[in-house]
């Protein structure tokens, strides 16, 4: 059985997705790791961003460490077949509901931040995404040409009990781990899926997780909140499409989008998906630029995750904090290491 699956991708996600590997190689010999295309390469390979033996060798693996899919050579392709489609098919496949998705400020970095450093220091927020639900995957969906000329275009928001109960769950699960509270954020006032969101998230809680604190607040405020003081956060629940939204906001408080790890994960024992939240940042790929930290950092979620090695995951994380402290910085950070010499940095702290 295939430990890790590998899936760099297009963009920077060779690149990054390389210097993770050389770090899973070192901490964890013994690893069966495999390797795959996905996204635009595949496109090019196969005629499809994800082919079927892909999906299988996923969905067989215990964790998969996806770089980024890179849309903008296929915009002019159906959509069925861009490579986004494939990293949506993929988490539907995978059944990998629940996003989480880290802001941690590293102490070495607080003045990298486009916030002032007592806003951010010490910050430690968990952004909870719903991932193969809400307006990704809702029908029906289309564009149609209006008889009057011009066109209409319908996507559909939609929610079950059970799809929001599942990923709340594994919100109230993770503060008790954490500092105790969760913030759960919809727009109940204009939308109908947020008041069911409001409802259920009420019901399970009083149900399963008195213990735990629970804030509801509207998706809009949480915005504003996320810059003004992003330490009253703990964990924050969310739907797939503010879930996107907000993670990005909250990833720009650690200094660099080129930082931030997450995990995709489904029921107990299925495989979690791992991906730096960056993207293929076709402006400097192939450069040896990019920041290979947000791969590293998933790596560590997955030892911690779906690979039951914590102590791995705490040796990674202490590598990286200590790189860091060392002054290693890429050109996202303010320095000039190239993304081989930011895995050395790190491989050298291990
Ligand atoms: C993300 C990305 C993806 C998303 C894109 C590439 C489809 O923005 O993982 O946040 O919207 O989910
Ligand atoms: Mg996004």
């Amino acid at each position: 059985m295939t430990d890790l699956l590998l899936l760099p991708g297009d963009g920077i996600g060779p690149e990054v997705t390389a210097q993770a590997r050389r770090v899973a190689e070192t901490v964890a010999p013994d690893l069966k790791i495999e390797e795959r295309l996905f996204g635009g390469c595949s496109l090019a390979a196969y005629g499809t961003p994800l082919t079927d033996e892909t999906l299988a060798a996923a969905k067989g693996a215990r964790a998969v460490l996806m770089g980024a899919v890179d849309g903008t050579q296929w915009a002019g392709a159906p959509r069925d077949k861009r490579p986004e489609a494939g990293l949506l098919n993929l988490r539907a496949g995978m059944e990998v509901y629940a996003n989480l998705r880290p802001a941690l400020c590293f102490p070495a970095l607080a003045d990298a931040s486009t916030l002032k450093r007592h806003l951010v220091e010490g910050l430690d927020l968990m952004i909870v995404r719903e991932l193969t639900g809400g307006i990704y995957f809702g029908s029906p969906r289309f564009i149609e040409d209006l008889p009057g000329g011009g066109r209409r275009a319908v996507d559909t928001q939609v929610y079950t009990t059970a799809e929001i109960e599942r990923v709340a769950r594994v919100a109230f699960q993770l503060a008790r781990g954490r500092r105790n509270l969760v913030h759960s954020a919809e727009k109940s006032n204009v939308m109908d899926s947020g008041l069911l969101w409001r409802q259920v998230v009420t019901d399970l809680h009083a149900r399963e997780f008195p213990d735990v604190r629970l804030e509801h607040i509207l998706a809009d405020n949480a915005a504003m909140q996320i810059v003004r003081d992003p330490r009253q956060f703990d964990v924050l629940v969310t739907d797939n499409l503010f879930g996107d939204i907000l993670s990005d906001a909250a990833a720009m408080l650690t200094g660099s989008l080129g930082m931030l790890p997450s995990a995709a994960l489904g029921d107990a024992g299925r495989p979690g998906l791992y991906e730096p939240i960056h993207g293929s940042a076709p402006d400097i790929a192939g450069q040896g630029l990019a920041n290979p930290l947000a791969s590293i950092l998933s790596l560590e979620m997955a030892f911690r995750w779906s690979l039951d090695r914590p102590e791995t995951a705490d040796r990674i994380l202490a590598a990286v904090v200590r790189a860091l402290d060392a002054g290693a910085r890429t050109r996202d950070l303010g320095g000039s290491l190239t993304t081989v010499q930011m895995g050395d940095a790190v491989l050298a702290a291990l």
